[in-house]
This record gives structure tokens, sequence and C-alpha cells, in this order.
């Protein structure tokens, strides 16, 4: 075979986050590679509600419309990226004309009113939607989000019935990172058993793939994808990358972070990647791709986070102006070696 899509045909969609440049098909080396090689698409940035909207009750719609129009040109599978997160949401959201936090009643309102216009407007054509994303911390405690503080966990629950109520045949899921940690897989598992006491639809979990070459453990990933599955949704990767490089120390401080010594030693493959770490690069691919394969009864799509090592947010994240190379494509378009040995799986 000589595709991603190809490789997992009949197995699960193969995915990728497209960024604006990519919507507007201003990218055309980009453009032939996410044609040929995947059938499912994501929005990176442009569905987040801070770009849909910006104002209450002014949206913009511009760049999703594009979005869908070029899923559908192209018959991909269109996920929804993300109805209810705390991060890339407008301050509005949370806010009277005052300027002070709003009461649970009127939150819950704009939840509803967002939701509705959002997935009624793609009602039919976005095909799944992530309806909550990161709501849960390492430890399995409640992130302290506003939505969280303001509205209790009851905000999950209305979030999905919105959804459900827009359009009631889109998959509605739940998204979150880190999700081989026991704390979260815990907490994720009585959320899904929660929802379905209750009647209220989720249909999968997406387990956001940001990896390192060192965390998780492919075990570890493994009981998380077997305890959610168990619960009788399906399990998606979503958001796959693998960063190489190492982690800065978020506590040390902007002073240290300015530092010139400290940036080069966090930043040390500006002039390409040692043989070493690609070689364990590559082997963190398979060995995941590989497990995904195992379970493949029970995962509907693998999504990756970018299309070439260019657009990868891990660039930027935790600490801006790296050089990394996270994602299955180089900064020539060229896929990489490992890229090929998928293939073989096909
Ligand atoms: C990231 C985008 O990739 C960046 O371009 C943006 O600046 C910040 O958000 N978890 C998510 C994604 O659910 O939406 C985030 O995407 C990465 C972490």
């Amino acid at each position: 075979v000589e595709s991603l899509k190809q490789a997992f045909e009949g197995k699960f969609y193969i995915g990728t986050a497209l960024n604006l440049n990519q919507i507007w098909e201003r990218d055309p080396a980009a453009d032939k590679l996410i044609k040929s090689q995947f059938n499912s698409i994501v929005a990176e940035n442009s569905m987040k509600s801070m770009h849909l909207q910006p104002q209450e009750g002014k949206f913009n719609f511009k760049d999703a419309d594009k979005f869908v129009a070029y899923g559908e040109a192209n018959n991909m599978f269109l996920i929804g990226h993300t109805l209810i997160w705390h991060s890339q949401a407008p301050s509005w959201f949370f806010k009277n004309e005052k300027g002070e936090e709003v009461s649970k009643e009127v939150l819950i309102e704009r939840m509803r009113n967002h939701i509705t216009a959002v997935v009624s407007r793609y009602k039919g054509r976005i095909k799944g939607w992530d309806v909550v994303n990161e709501a849960i911390l390492d430890d399995g405690s409640w992130r302290k989000s506003k939505f969280y503080n303001i509205i209790g966990e009851e905000f999950i629950e209305l979030a999905f019935k919105f959804a459900h109520a827009a359009d009631p045949d889109a998959e509605l899921y739940y998204n979150d990172y880190s999700m081989a940690l026991e704390g979260r897989r815990n907490s994720v598992v009585k959320m899904i058993k929660n929802l379905k006491s209750k009647g209220i639809k989720i249909s999968a979990i997406g387990m956001q793939g940001h990896l390192s070459l060192d965390f998780p453990k492919v075990e570890e990933f493994e009981k998380s994808i077997l305890a959610f599955a168990a619960e009788g949704v399906k399990v998606m990767i979503t958001e796959m990358d693998i960063t190489v490089l190492p982690m800065p120390n978020r506590n040390i401080g902007a002073q240290v972070e300015s530092n010139f010594a400290y940036k080069k030693e966090m930043n040390p493959y500006e002039d390409g990647l040692p043989k070493d770490k690609q070689t364990i690069f590559e082997k963190r691919y398979l060995d995941f791709f590989k497990l995904f394969l195992k379970h493949e009864d029970k995962i509907s799509r693998v999504t990756v986070w970018g299309v070439t090592d260019a657009d990868s947010w891990r660039n930027n994240w935790p600490m801006p102006g790296r050089t990394d190379y996270a994602l299955l494509f180089d900064r020539q378009y060229n896929a990489k070696p490992v890229v090929k040995q998928i293939y073989r799986f096909g």
C-alpha cells in the first residue's frame, strides 16, 4: 500500500488536524498529503469557541464552513473540535456587562446557545463532536475551570444533552490528555457510567495522543483503551504526536526561560534529529500503532495533530520557538521512514 488510509482501511479512520492555511488550500504540498494520506480531518483551532463566537451572538463561521466543505469534497469523516473547553474560550462567555462573573443559569444558557448554534449548523455533516475537552486533572479530580466552578460537574451532562438535541445522529465524545494515568482513567470511567446511567448519549472517548519518547508506557495506555471500551463506548486516539524534546521545568519561571543557555538546552536538535533519537521515535510510533491494530475492534479513529513537523504545536508548547520532530511527515513534506513501515501493516 502507498498511503496511511490504505494501510488502515477497514480498521479505523486515520485523520489529521488542519490549520488555517491547509483549510484554505494555501499550502499545495500539504494539501496533497492530506488528500492522499488521510480520510478524516479536524480543525486545529478554527472551531474553538473563541473563533466561532468571539462576541456574544456574533458568530464567525467562515473558516469552519470552508473546513466542512473541504472534508465533504474529499469524502472525509469530519470531526468538530471542540464545544466546551476552558481554554481558547472567549472571556465574555463567563462575564456580564459589568465584568462580573455570570450566574449558573446564565452560563448554562450560553452553553446551550453556543452548542445549539454550532452543532445544528453542521447537522448531518460533522459526524462527531468533542463535546467536552479536558475536564479532569491528572489525579482524577475535576479541573476547577469556570464551567466547573460556576455550574458544577453537571456542566458535562448538560453539554452532551444540548449537543444531542441539536444533532441526534452525531457521535458525541469526551476528549482528554494523559489518559494513561490511573487517576484520570478511573474518573473518565466514572463519567461514562454516570452519563449512561442517566440515558445520556456518549459515543466514544478521545484519548489525546500527545506522547513523548518515554511517557506513557504502552501498557498503561492499553489499560485505558480496555477500561473505556469495557464501558461500551468506542475509543479514539485523537491529537497524536510524539515530542522528542526535553520537558522544560514549567515552575522555573520566565526569568530562567529567557536565559540563553537554558533555551539552548531545551532546544537541542535545531540542526537535525540525531540517529539514536530517531530510532527511539520510530519504535515508539510503531509500538503504538501495533497497539491500535491489536485493538482495532475497539478503536474507531486515530488522528495525528498536524501534517508535517513544521505545523506541529509542539514547536511552541510548553515553550515557544523550539524545533520538534513530532509528526509523521518532515519539514520537506516527505514521509518519514516510519510511515513506510506503517504501510506494511496494510
Ligand atoms: C492547540 C493547537 O494545536 C495550537 O495551535 C493552539 O495554539 C493551542 O491549541 N489539546 C487540545 C488541542 O485539545 O485543541 C490543542 O491544540 C492541543 C492540546
